[in-house]
């Protein structure tokens, strides 16, 4: 291998004979190209039609091409290097690296050079020191008055390694440039050996199987559709009361935003229409990993929902819009092949649009490679349950808000799945929780009847963990990707698969045998069939014929066998490879290297050894796995038995016990003797190939014959065992269906199962769900803070809650730390663990189904974006105040904390206000602002709640943590002040003044009691602020 690699170094250094000017692009045709908004943003040029010169010694050839004949961009005109007739300018493997360059200007480009991916030019001098690589300069031609070329590179079997860096860590888009062989006829017209051709870019969006891919999360790419007409519309109807240089999408006219979302590595294909307002919650929720948008996107009166975008770090790449507007049928090409058939009469049109813009890019993407994405799925917002963006975050859902990380989340918390797509399904649950009482139930049926069953979920999970990412391992496959690894673990899979049929038939049965007591609850005769429905989606008969067909024709043994060797000479390759790298060799540059680092000669070879090296042959396929391979392994034996014969003869008729049959790098077939064997072998043989004192290679031609033909027949089976492997991948396309299908039960399994070993773990019960909008939750926790406070031996206190007909806020007050802001987000997560289809932290549970969940928590800035403390705040506040529903439920932290008590109670008023009287959302209202308890005496469905101090007569105190009705006007500040460890003249200081400010409200409070002082001022500061606003509308 690595010959080859250093011989393609090293044709770099070319005769002037083989220089050819290669095809440059005719401006005239170029399609303009734009600036880029954002320096995040990249752009790549999609244009339908595009004409190309191409120019060889004065000789000049037009060629037009159609999109579909042609795998690349524009080409842009503006990084067109002038032309020098009088030097040609780079030898054939530069000049095609600086082709893909220009019509790949938007990526990084890696090009394969042998067993090498390389940069040059100015993307060498950019990612080198990013890469961690070592950068070299070279003329590109002896002796060229050309300034030298930047290289840099690394061994292509790191290619993920480094694919990481550029796309996962640096958001690039990486063309990978392969090489082909040029047959001879190409060659003869003055070609170089190899072309170079881009065959795929790889984006943070686009990964297939990528090695660096997260497995527990789904890597989604995010189209999402606009009518930019409604930008242009906004400036004559002012839709919005809210300024627009505030990027919100509350100030940006109302209208539908069509998203259609897909993970390549899964097939996962969905689409969602939603209103622009809830964008931001909808892109937190998906998560994407790229977002693409129409290129108007980047003009100036368009760009605010990119910075909207921008604003919560997602990646964003613009895309000329295809020219022909695409329809759903233009899908079903890229689906799988059961899907002809799906209904397409559901979509709207924006999500139409945002489907054929996702899959025009995904095409360009992958350069004509098919995809087979499943069935779209259409999100329907009425059928889940909303997490606003904010309360994904200020829930903890699926991070934390201090570090961002995983550990501390719910999810983590939750996450008791054995699998990696069972995981993933819980994520995409707990994102979005259902809103169907029926599906809910039907998956607290399975997890009622996990708990119910321990010995059934013990064996499930044990299956479980015995399973491979079938869902990803299939994907593969579709892409022409997936080896005789991935065969195996499919057909493992598929045979663990079936002994979780089993076991749930016999579970199924077991249940069924118990005569149905009619006096049981409905409920109970429910749950016995949830098994038996499972158990009815799956499909086994052709993918369990497929996993014999693997087990039949895969040798395990072999193909351990051959991942050693392979480790093997990865590990000595990677030793060598910076060291040749670092001096960027020729075949010259290596012999001047020390002897030390020079490759061993077997490793050169590596690529060109013999079969009959002396070395056991490695087989990845069982040797009857066909007719053909088994007919050439008979060969193959029957010739190592004429060989064996030839060297006993041999041995015999010279009396040179040591001779052995060999082949050599160097020498080929040769028989080898040592010792005194060579003076007798010289008698029979006299010329010799090479001699030593003690030993003497010569030649035998019957065994040079018979090597060749062992050679021969070792690279037919070869060629048959790959062929053998190509039908193998096919017969997994065939079945790609089913197989996807399957993975979905074993998810849904896994899930249930995690749930069922949380609820016993954690003592969680089983709610009770309704469409009423009320709650009753009694004996609530917090999943997350409990276990916390579990680590270091502390209990938490269970708290109720109950909201709805009689009392739809509570408004709760009381010191710091005495879990406020824990009770109102526990609340809140008991919901979606409820709608998730999880047991929930109560000793009892009934909820209302909510449609959307709202949160206004901790205090965070963004001043990057322009945006204070209190405007945060409002912007989260404003988003509630505008889409919370009857049916929502509303949390509400401390509004009106960032600005000055009078001005912040008067905002927590009118919030309250609101959400009493437009909302109606079931609404939890933590404060210290206590005038607002006065305020809202006259809400009738609005009940005081809150929780206390006890303090010991020798100054020790304590929370009480568990909320009773009422009022608690003391926040005792200064006791968490001081345990937090103000300087003690601090905290004096601060006792003084504090009683110094009691005594004087006191004094005004008296006049005006029950804070009506401040309703009336409240009432004209609303007023006023109207009148400001007219004004600023006007
Ligand atoms: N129900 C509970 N049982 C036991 N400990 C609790 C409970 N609720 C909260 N705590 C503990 O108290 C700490 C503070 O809780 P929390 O932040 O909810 O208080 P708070 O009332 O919102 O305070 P502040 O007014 O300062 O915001 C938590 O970190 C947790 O350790
Ligand atoms: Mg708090």
């Amino acid at each position: 291998m690595l010959l080859k690699d250093i011989r393609n170094l090293t044709r770099l250094k070319l005769s002037r004979r083989q220089i050819h000017i290669p095809a440059t692009p005719s401006p005239l045709f170029l399609e303009p190209t734009r600036a880029f908004a954002k320096p995040r943003a990249v752009q790549p040029l999609i244009s339908s039609r595009w004409l190309q010169t191409s120019q060889r010694r004065g000789a000049k050839k037009k060629v037009t091409l159609a999109l579909n004949d042609i795998q690349q961009g524009a080409i842009e005109t503006v990084a067109l290097p002038p032309q020098d007739d009088a030097e040609p300018r780079y030898p054939p493997l530069l000049q095609q690296v600086r082709n893909n360059m220009l019509k790949f200007s938007h990526c990084v480009l890696v090009t394969r050079v042998g067993g090498f991916y390389e940069l040059y030019f100015e993307h060498a001098d950019e990612f080198a020191p990013l890469l961690n690589l070592k950068k070299s300069k070279r003329k590109a031609l002896r002796g060229s008055k050309r300034p030298a070329i930047s290289m840099s590179g690394f061994p292509a079997y790191q290619l993920d390694r480094y694919l990481k860096i550029l796309v996962q860590d640096l958001n690039k888009h990486v063309a990978i440039s392969d090489e082909f062989l040029n047959d001879a006829p190409t060659k003869a017209k003055g070609e170089p050996q190899y072309t170079r051709r881009v065959t795929r870019i790889v984006t943070p969006g686009t990964l297939i199987d990528e090695h660096f891919m997260d497995p527990w999360e789904n890597n989604y790419l995010l189209s999402i559709h606009v009518d930019p007409e409604v930008f242009k519309k906004e400036k004559t109807v002012k839709e919005s009361p809210g300024s627009s240089s505030v990027s919100s999408v509350l100030n940006l006219p109302r209208t539908e935003v069509g998203l259609a979302w897909i993970d390549l590595s899964s097939g996962d294909f969905l689409t969602q229409s939603t209103d622009i307002a809830s964008l931001p919650s909808a892109v937190a929720r998906i998560k994407p990993r790229e977002i693409v948008l129409d290129s108007i996107f980047q003009e100036q009166d368009h760009s605010r929902i990119v910075s909207i975008m921008q604003e919560d770090g997602h990646v964003i790449t613009f895309q000329e819009p295809s020219q022909e507007p695409l329809t759903v049928k233009d899908w079903i090409p890229m689906l799988e092949d059961a899907v002809y058939d799906f209904d397409t009469a559901n979509f709207t049109a924006s999500e139409i649009a945002a489907g054929g813009s996702l899959l025009h890019y995904v095409k360009h993407q992958l350069l004509g490679s098919r995809t087979r994405l499943q069935a779209p799925v259409r999100h329907q917002p009425g059928e889940h349950m909303s997490i606003d963006k904010n309360s994904l975050k200020a829930l903890e859902i699926r991070s934390t808000i201090r570090d961002g990380t995983y550990e501390g989340s719910l999810l983590h918390s939750l996450k008791k799945t054995v699998t990696k797509s069972g995981t993933r399904l819980l994520t995409q649950r707990l994102s979005a929780p259902s809103m169907s009482l029926s599906t809910i139930n039907d998956r607290l049926d399975l997890v009622e009847e996990m708990i119910q069953y321990p010995q059934l979920r013990q064996d499930i999970v044990s299956l479980l963990e015995q399973t491979f990412d079938s869902l990803r391992i299939v994907t593969k496959f579709t892409y022409g990707r997936g080896d005789a690894d991935d065969l195996m673990e499919l057909s493992k899979t598929i045979a663990t698969t079936s002994d979780i049929l089993n076991t749930l038939r016999q579970h199924a049965s077991l249940r069924n045998a118990i005569p149905i007591d009619y006096t049981m609850a409905a409920s109970e005769t429910q749950r016995r069939q949830c098994i038996s429905t499972l158990e009815r989606r799956f499909n086994l008969a052709q993918p369990l014929e497929l996993a014999h067909r693997i087990e039949h024709a895969i040798d395990e043994e072999g193909l351990s066998e051959y991942h050693r060797i392979e480790d093997e000479a990865e590990s000595e390759m990677s030793d060598l490879a910076q060291d040749v790298l670092g001096r960027e060799a020729g075949e010259e540059d290596l012999k001047e290297m020390p002897k030390r680092i020079q490759p061993k000669p077997h490793m050169i070879v590596g690529s060109f050894k013999s079969a009959t090296d002396g070395r056991d042959d490695v087989h990845i396929m069982k040797r009857d796995a066909s007719t053909t391979l088994e007919r050439l392994h008979n060969t193959l034996d029957a010739m190592g038995e004429t060989k064996a014969n030839m060297e006993r003869e041999l041995r015999q008729k010279m009396g040179t016990e040591s001779l052995v049959l060999k082949w050599t790098p160097n020498l080929a077939h040769i028989a080898h003797v040592k010792g005194k064997d060579a003076a007798r072998a010289t008698a029979h043989y006299p010329r010799s190939l090479s001699s030593s004192k003690s030993t003497r290679s010569f030649q035998v031609p019957e065994w040079t014959q018979l090597g060749a033909q062992m050679d021969e027949t070792r690279f037919r089976i070869r060629t048959e065992e790959q062929r053998v492997l190509g039908e193998l991948r096919e017969a997994v396309v065939r079945n790609l269906v089913k197989l996807r299908r399957n993975a979905a039960v074993l998810d849904e399994l896994d899930v249930a199962c995690a749930f069922a070993i949380l609820a016993v773990e954690k003592n969680f019960i089983r709610p009770i769900l309704s469409a009423e909008p009320s709650h009753t939750i009694v004996g609530g926790r917090h999943p997350v803070v409990e276990a916390g406070l579990g680590e270091q031996g502390r209990k938490f206190a269970p708290n109720d809650c109950q909201l709805g007909d009689k009392e739809r806020i509570w408004l709760i007050t009381g010191p710091n730390m005495a879990g406020k802001s824990t009770y109102l987000r526990q609340n809140a997560l008991i919901s979606i663990l409820a709608q998730t289809g999880s047991f929930v932290p109560a000793e009892y549970a009934e909820i209302g189904l909510v449609d959307k969940v709202f949160s206004r928590v901790g205090s965070a800035d963004n001043l990057y974006q322009d945006q204070s403390t209190f405007m945060v705040e409002m912007l989260e506040t404003a988003q509630i105040l505008k889409e919370a529903t009857p049916r929502s439920f509303v949390i509400m932290d401390e509004v009106g904390r960032g600005t000055t008590p009078e001005d912040g109670i008067a905002v927590g008023y009118a919030c309250l206000h609101h959400l009493y009287h437009v909302n109606q959302s079931r609404t939890l209202f933590a404060t210290h602002f206590h005038a607002l308890t006065e305020m809202t005496k006259d809400f009738e469905k609005l009940g005081c709640y809150c929780n206390d101090v006890v303090e010991e007569p020798d100054g020790k105190f304590s929370y009480v943590h568990r909320l009773r009705k009422g009022v608690n006007r003391e926040s005792h500040a200064l006791k968490v002040a001081r345990v937090a460890g103000l300087p003690e003249e601090a905290i004096a200081l601060a006792a003084k003044v504090l009683k110094q400010l009691k005594g004087a409200t006191n004094g005004t409070a008296k006049a005006s009691t029950n804070g009506t002082h401040l309703k009336g001022r409240v009432d004209n500061a609303t007023i006023h602020t109207q009148r400001q606003k007219q004004a600023m509308d006007a």
